[in-house]
């Protein structure tokens, strides 16, 4: 992960530089966000025979930050993939992986990107995937505005103890 994230192109939209010990505390948050979830990021490994089980990067679910609660309370769907990795479609395979997840073996009844308004590439996933642009709001760490991209399940949700008690 470092080493993908030492590529400028990597770390263009991200909200901070990315060296081996934000990876580190990265990899230790994440881990913590599967015992507590039950889902976070997935890593991504490659099945080409001639690199099967290379680390191409990563995609999944992750609660933001407290510094972006103005995107709301719906877990962030992310991609992030080595350069190498790129232009193949693998993003947008691995995005509705975890999107499918989210909406079924989940019952999530929204997910949410928050995106650089200039990261096309990333933008281009989020459609294909089926998201909409929402709404815009202020990253404090970066100093400048992003867009909240948002999807909302069109699945029939499970009832939950609380909607049973009503009826
Ligand atoms: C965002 C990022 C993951 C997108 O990667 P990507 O490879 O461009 O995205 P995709 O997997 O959708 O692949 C897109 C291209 O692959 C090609 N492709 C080849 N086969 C394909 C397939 N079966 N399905 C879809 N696309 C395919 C297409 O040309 C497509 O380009 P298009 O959208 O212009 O048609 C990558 O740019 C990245 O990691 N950036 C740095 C980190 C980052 O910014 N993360 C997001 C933060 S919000």
């Amino acid at each position: 992960m470092a080493r993908i994230n030492s590529d400028p192109e990597i770390g263009r939209y991200l909200n901070r530089p990315v060296d081996e010990a934000a990876v580190a505390a990265f990899f230790g948050l994440m881990i913590g966000h599967w015992e507590s979830h039950g889902y976070g990021p997935w890593a991504l490994e490659s099945r080409e025979p001639e690199i099967e089980g290379r680390f191409l990067g990563f995609a999944g679910l992750a609660h933001v930050p407290p510094f972006l609660a103005a995107a709301g309370s719906a877990p962030e769907l992310g991609w992030r993939l080595g350069r190498t990795a790129w232009g193949h479609g693998l993003a947008t395979e691995a995005a509705i992986t975890a999107r499918d997840d989210a909406f079924a073996r989940l019952a999530l009844g929204e997910i949410i990107s928050i995106i650089h308004p200039e990261n096309e590439r990333s933008q281009r996933v989020a459609v294909k995937i089926g998201m909409r642009r929402w709404k815009r709001i202020e990253n404090p760490v970066i100093g400048i505005e992003v867009d909240v991209w948002h999807q909302i399940t069109d699945r029939p949700r499970p009832l939950r103890p609380a909607d049973r008690t009503r009826r």
